[in-house]
């Protein structure tokens, strides 16, 4: 989902297709869905549940956001909008200025957020967090997996839909407006841990904080997240300068403190695409070959980074004197 309302402008690096809003309703308060598709009719590339899309804005820039419609149909991409006041623009673009018929640009689909096989899910959404949970419920339903979801929202009129939820899977949906029920019960929720469950979570950074927390002894990677902001990095462990080697072209370049490894590797001619360049979308991942990188990305779960073979150059450095990458 990604409210990725949050993330900053920057330059669409990715090719786009130009769709058109074939419609736009109102899901919640505060919340639209665009439907996309293709003004020809002809099939959009596939996607799996978590995925998402870039929206290209007017001037270039992109927003991110989940699609939650159905991965089954091959016509329609759809996502939700929540309107952030305190935004850049981007929600209100959607919220005001597009309309049924308008065109649009729309990189992707991506996906770091992938449901991964599991006997059991717990699926913890936090308002608008519950988009690219959508599909992964239907999947996880259609495969005949166990799950629960648990819903919490400002309030009921906020929380999108919920009705359809409820309406289509009863009890294994759980709708926790905070002004009806107060916070989720996360401690109550998590307290047994249970072996084969996979908890797949999306909303705010104080929610993710508090799963996290609340599922600490839980098996390790049994919690899978999204967010729709970078976390909150400490410094970098390594204040000195260190080399990348890029094994393909031959070409090292060093890196100062002062300089990204992205920004780096394109001063060398590295052709790496990014997007959101805070660490929160994946779109710059590159294969690590040697070396140990300092991961400070908010995208890569913790058998990823433990595994050391990828990293996220727009925020991640190196912990080692050098790292070797397959460009
Ligand atoms: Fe988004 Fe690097 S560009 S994670």
């Amino acid at each position: 989902m990604v409210v990725h309302n949050l993330l900053p402008a920057v330059p669409c690096p990715t090719p786009t297709l130009s769709l058109r809003v074939r419609a736009k309703d109102v899901v919640a308060d505060g919340v639209v869905s665009l439907t996309l598709d293709h003004p020809d009719g002809v099939r959009l590339p596939d996607w799996t549940p978590g995925a998402h899309i870039d929206l290209v804005l007017p001037g270039g820039s992109t927003r991110q956001y989940s699609l939650c419609g159905d991965r089954w149909d091959p016509h329609t991409y759809r996502i939700a909008v929540l309107r952030e006041p305190a935004g850049r623009g981007g929600s209100a673009y959607v919220h005001d200025r597009l309309t049924v018929g308008d065109r649009v640009s729309v990189g992707g689909a991506h996906n770091h957020f992938p449901l991964v096989p599991a006997d059991r899910y717990l699926f913890i959404a936090g308002g608008i967090g519950i988009t690219p949970l959508l599909p992964m419920i239907r999947q996880a339903d259609m495969i005949g997996a166990d799950w629960q979801l648990l819903y919490g929202g400002r309030t009921r009129v906020s929380m999108a839909f919920h009705a359809d939820l409820t309406d289509a899977y009863g009890e294994r949906v759980h709708v926790s407006p905070q002004d009806e029920r107060g916070l989720l019960d996360l401690a109550g929720w998590l307290s047994e841990p249970l072996p084969g469950t996979k908890i797949y979570c999306c909303g705010p950074a104080p929610l993710l904080a508090a799963v996290d927390k609340a599922s600490a002894h839980w098996p390790d990677h049994s919690l899978r997240t999204e967010r729709f902001t970078a976390a909150v990095q400490s410094e970098p462990v390594r204040s000195t300068p260190f080399e990348v080697e890029l094994r393909r072209t031959g070409r090292t370049v060093t890196v100062t403190p002062d300089v990204s490894v992205l920004r780096a590797l394109r001063a060398v001619g590295a052709e790496v695409l990014s997007s959101c360049e805070q660490g929160t979308c994946g779109t710059c991942l590159v294969p690590v070959l040697d070396g140990t990188p300092d991961h400070r990305d908010a995208v890569l779960g913790g058998h990823e980074r433990t595994a050391g073979d990828c990293m996220l150059p727009c925020v991640s450095r190196s912990l080692s004197d050098r790292l070797v990458l397959d460009l």
